[in-house]
């Protein structure tokens, strides 16, 4: 066996998460493996060696180093699988519109919302974004998260897609954090495209016949994603354009069933993307076809609380029926500026009505599983890279419960020191 390099002793109570490594599903999501007096030790590598009682660890490597989690809870770094960080300008001012009864759509068809977020990302730098998104993806960390999806999205031209999914590209190569990069070419029909002479045949072209290949061509993204919704992308379009992706390699997400239905998660699941997300306006038959299928439904309660909508997304039906389902951020400009992983686990109870265990799992496993990590993160146990999220709590149930505050004191990724507030 390796010897450690680094003992984390003396937590409260670990959070482990331990169990297969693949999404758990329906009653399995009610254990998150939470120990008590026990110790973790990390190889030089990286790597989790073994999550074992306190005096055993020190016992077994009595020349690595030691962190003495002071009696906090210490947690698998959240997996955050569902984000937008990459844009401009904050969109404070739909807020407001949206309190004095303008929809989110509404706020759309006026050219504002996501085509507000595109015009002022085509005018900004490259090395612009990578500022910009550095001290936001470095707030997201600084509340526990430790992989994090980023979608491009806000770019709607083959330049500025591409040139997003670059800046990306160099966040993952500046920050200690593990970036997911996913394509999200078809986040609206760009606004130059719904009038003559041009067509939304033709972007849909466009992201079929252009996009996606100097997308894989690259090996710029991992997965493809789309805003399927009535009234954005149909279930027909999405489903053309899903498939030209998957024939370049790209595995898939859906923005499904977010405001209305339009049998987005029944798609998701013929199509066997990776996760559908949203969900707040599925069906029974949608919540019946994930159940029956592989895909992760990633709830984003943050969305629907800050959009003022009145329903959140049908979590325990769909826990019920046997879905693997993950909590996300969906940290964007538009619908969810929260960079607090932990006031999505609030919600996911107080409003999903999860139980902590479940939010947990939710929040780690799951998340992994959704980005296709379910082997390499989101546990605490041997063989897991040693990405570590430490609280300044004494049970981990204090994490959801002290809503909107940050107790995250420092995370590790890969064992190495990330980020302490
Ligand atoms: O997940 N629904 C589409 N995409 C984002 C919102 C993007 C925006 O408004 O800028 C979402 O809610
Ligand atoms: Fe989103």
């Amino acid at each position: 066996m390796s010897d450690a390099a680094t003992l984390f002793v003396n937590a409260a109570q670990v959070v482990t998460c331990a169990g297969p490594a693949r999404g758990r599903r329906g009653a399995e999501m009610s254990d998150a493996g939470v120990r008590e007096r026990v110790g973790v030790a990390v190889s030089a590598d990286g790597r989790i060696i073994a999550v074992a009682p306190d005096a055993e660890v020190r016992s077994a490597h009595p020349r690595a180093s030691v962190v003495d989690c002071a009696g906090g809870v210490l947690t698998p770094g959240f997996v955050d699988s569902h984000t937008h960080a990459i844009f401009g300008r904050p969109r404070h001012e739909e807020q407001e519109l949206r309190a004095a009864g303008v929809g989110y759509l509404e706020i759309a068809k006026r050219g504002g919302g996501i085509h507000s977020s595109v015009r002022d990302l085509r005018a900004r730098s490259e090395d612009e974004l990578v500022a910009l998104a550095a001290a936001r993806l470095r707030r997201l960390a600084a509340h526990g998260s430790t992989t994090i999806e980023v979608k491009s999205g806000y770019g709607l031209s083959l330049e500025a897609e591409l040139r997003t999914l670059r800046v990306i590209r160099r966040l993952a190569a500046e920050l200690p954090l593990r970036l997911v990069p996913t394509f999200l070419g078809a986040h609206e029909v760009p606004l130059e495209y719904r009038e003559a002479p041009r067509t939304r045949a033709e972007y849909i072209a466009l992201l079929v016949h252009e996009m996606l290949p100097a997308v894989a061509k690259d090996g710029l993204a991992r997965f493809c994603d789309i805003f399927c919704e009535p009234g954005v992308y149909s279930a027909d379009e999405a489903r053309t354009i899903l498939t030209a992706a998957r024939g370049h390699g790209l595995a898939l997400k859906l923005h499904a069933d977010e405001l209305e239905n339009g049998a987005a998660a029944e798609l998701a699941a013929e199509l066997h993307a990776t996760s559908a997300d949203h969900l707040a306006a599925i069906s029974e038959q949608g919540i019946a076809a994930l159940a029956r299928s592989g895909t992760v439904a990633t709830l984003l309660p943050g969305t629907m609380l800050f959009l003022g909508r009145p329903k959140q997304a049908p979590a325990r039906a769909l826990i019920s029926a046997g879905c693997a389902v993950a909590l996300a951020s969906d940290f964007n400009p538009g619908t969810s500026p929260t960079v607090n992983f932990p006031l999505v686990l609030t919600l996911g109870v107080s409003q999903l009505r999860l139980s902590v265990a479940e939010a947990f799992v939710a929040a780690t496993v799951n998340g992994a599983a959704a980005v296709g990590m379910a082997d390499q993160v989101g546990q605490l146990a041997p063989g897991y890279f040693a990405d570590v999220a430490l609280f300044d709590v004494a049970d981990h149930r204090e994490i959801p419960y002290w809503y909107g505050d940050r107790r995250c004191l420092a995370t590790w990724v890969g064992g190495r020191p990330a980020h302490a507030p």
